[in-house]
Formats: structure tokens, C-alpha cells, sequence
């Protein structure tokens, strides 16, 4: 389980996946309803934190490398990794980025 954990992370760092989602200029409402399917259960309906933390500014404390493997990384349970497009990647970081 570990293994295949740094096999998948060194796989997302080495491949075009990271590349691709920051060529992207993704969609504020998008990645707003990405998060409300996918991330509110956890960091609040309004990112303001619940088990996981808030995220506002979380932007300013992570690059958006930093958050693309968080997020698809899977390295900091209970936080699953999530198998997600880089569109959608793309979508998630602008709605972060749009949260101060
Ligand atoms: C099952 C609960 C859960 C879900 C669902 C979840 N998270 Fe998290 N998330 C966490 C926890 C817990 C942490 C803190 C992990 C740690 O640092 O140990 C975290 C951390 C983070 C961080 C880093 C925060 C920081 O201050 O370093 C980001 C960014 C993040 N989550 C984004 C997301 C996004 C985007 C989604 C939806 C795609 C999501 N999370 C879904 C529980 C969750």
C-alpha cells in the first residue's frame, strides 16, 4: 500500500499530468461545484475547515504543485487521493485560488 502510494505520487510529479493542469486556466464556478461534491465533508461547505483545514489562503502556503499532489497524492489520511482530470485539477486550483 505504501509502495504503490510513492509509485503513484512519483508517477504524477514525473508525467505531463502537472504540466497540463498548470497550462490550464481553469473555471472559478467549475472547481466550486468540484468542491462541493468532492472536499466539503471534510473542509466545510464554505472551505472554512471541519476535519480537514480551512482553506482559505491555502494558496499562499502552497504552490499549486504542493496542492495538486495534496490533493491526488493521497499522503495525509483520512484525506483520500483523488482521480481527477487535469480540467478538473485545473478548475479545483482556480476555486482555491478565488478563496482568501
Ligand atoms: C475525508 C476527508 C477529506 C476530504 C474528502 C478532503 N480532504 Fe483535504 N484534507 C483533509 C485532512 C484531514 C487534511 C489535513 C492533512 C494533514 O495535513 O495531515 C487535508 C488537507 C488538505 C489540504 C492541505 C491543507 C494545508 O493546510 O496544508 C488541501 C489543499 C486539501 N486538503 C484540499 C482538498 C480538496 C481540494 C478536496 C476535494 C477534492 C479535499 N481536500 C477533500 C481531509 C479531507
Amino acid at each position: 500500500m505504501i509502495c504503490f502510494s510513492i509509485i503513484f505520487v512519483n508517477h504524477h510529479d514525473n508525467n505531463k499530468y502537472i504540466i497540463e493542469t498548470l497550462e490550464l486556466n481553469g473555471s472559478v464556478e467549475e472547481g466550486d461545484a468540484l468542491f462541493k461534491i468532492n472536499c466539503v465533508g471534510c473542509h466545510g461547505i464554505t472551505a472554512r475547515g471541519l476535519v480537514g483545514p480551512d482553506l482559505h489562503s491555502i494558496t499562499q502556503r502552497l504552490n499549486d504543485k504542493e496542492i495538486i499532489k495534496q490533493v491526488t497524492g493521497g499522503l495525509t489520511p483520512p484525506m483520500p487521493s483523488f482521480e481527477i482530470d487535469p480540467v478538473n485539477m485545473s478548475n479545483l486550483l482556480k476555486y482555491l485560488h478565488s478563496l482568501e
